[in-house]
């Protein structure tokens, strides 16, 4: 793929950024790093963690739907430390994202967190391809509950049981009356969001930014390869990531915070220039 725009220096990239008019923004982990909370694949993210405490050789399994159904037990010991709330608040990069939107480009928000802060961050053209814990749902009967109300039971490592279906005794065949929370294990279909509006989105963006993932996770990491080849492509993220196929028009790497606030304070002049022109 041949680069769509050729960027001279880091003030094109803010012109990209400024001109632009329907943004699509992926973000994973890395946006969320800065807030306190692991990202996934790096060294000393969860899956590290989960390796070291449970002895699981594919820590993935904690967020698989086959294991779950053969061991819940793992996935609600670390339930709790990522059950969204506590004192976590959005970082500069959520904030990016919002202000992205107030200026009326963004297109949408597609991100794979479960931690709850682009809500906090007051972003609304969000979807959360990988569904959250605002929701539960009962294994067994498919009762769905409100998040908070699983809450207690899950900051104190015990499982919670669907009230609808617990007396009835399990059956063979049947899974136990577990109340799962609606976070996209693997082996689970993504949230209807992500289906009802990705094509309209993939064929409306006139930019894309990827921000803080690894692209590892399919169907969301094939979402810069399905763009028009004239849609430029911007990364933000520690590391290079995605196929050569699929490299990016512009990569910025570093901490997204740092680069995020070097473009604010390049969009916050340019945008003073503009008004002086105007007036
Ligand atoms: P990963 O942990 O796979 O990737 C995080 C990416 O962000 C890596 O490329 C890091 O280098 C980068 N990164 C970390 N900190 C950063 C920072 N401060 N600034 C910039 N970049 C940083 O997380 P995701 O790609 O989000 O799914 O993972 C995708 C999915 O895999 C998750 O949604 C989760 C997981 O399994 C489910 O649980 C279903
Ligand atoms: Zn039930």
């Amino acid at each position: 793929r041949e680069l769509v725009v050729e960027v001279q220096n880091f003030s094109s990239v803010v012109d990209l950024i400024q001109k632009s008019k329907k943004i699509l923004v992926l973000t994973g982990a890395g946006v969320s790093v800065s807030c306190g909370i692991p990202d996934f694949r790096s060294p000393g993210g969860l899956y590290d963690t989960v390796r070291d405490r449970f002895g699981l050789e594919e820590p993935q399994a904690l967020f698989d739907i086959n294991f779950f159904k053969f061991n819940p037990n793992p996935f609600f010991t670390l339930a709790k430390d990522i059950f969204p709330g506590g004192n976590v608040v959005p970082s500069l990069a959520h904030r990016f994202v919002r202000k992205i939107e107030t200026k009326g480009q963004l297109l949408r928000n597609y991100t794979q967190n479960i931690d709850g802060l682009e809500k906090m961050s007051g972003i609304e053209r969000v979807i959360h391809c990988h569904g959250s814990f605002a929701t539960a749902t009962c294994r067994r009967c498919q009762n769905q509950v409100p998040g908070e109300s699983i809450r207690e039971e899950v900051l104190a490592e015990r499982i919670p049981v669907c009230n609808v279906c617990r007396d009835r005794p399990v059956e063979q065949g049947e899974e136990k009356p577990i109340l799962k929370p609606d976070i996209v294990f693997f082996g689970e279909k993504l949230v209807n969001a992500f289906f009802d509006n990705v094509n309209a989105d993939i064929e409306n963006a006139d930019l894309m930014i990827v921000m803080g993932t690894s692209l590892k996770v399919a169907p969301v990491a094939r979402l810069p390869s399905l763009l028009d080849t004239k849609v430029p492509r911007i990364l933000i993220n520690r590391e290079v990531v995605g196929s050569s196929s699929q490299r990016f028009d512009v990569e910025l790497l570093g901490n997204c915070d740092e680069v995020v606030k070097a473009l604010m304070d390049r969009l916050d002049d340019s945008s003073q220039v503009t008004e002086r022109d105007e007036s």
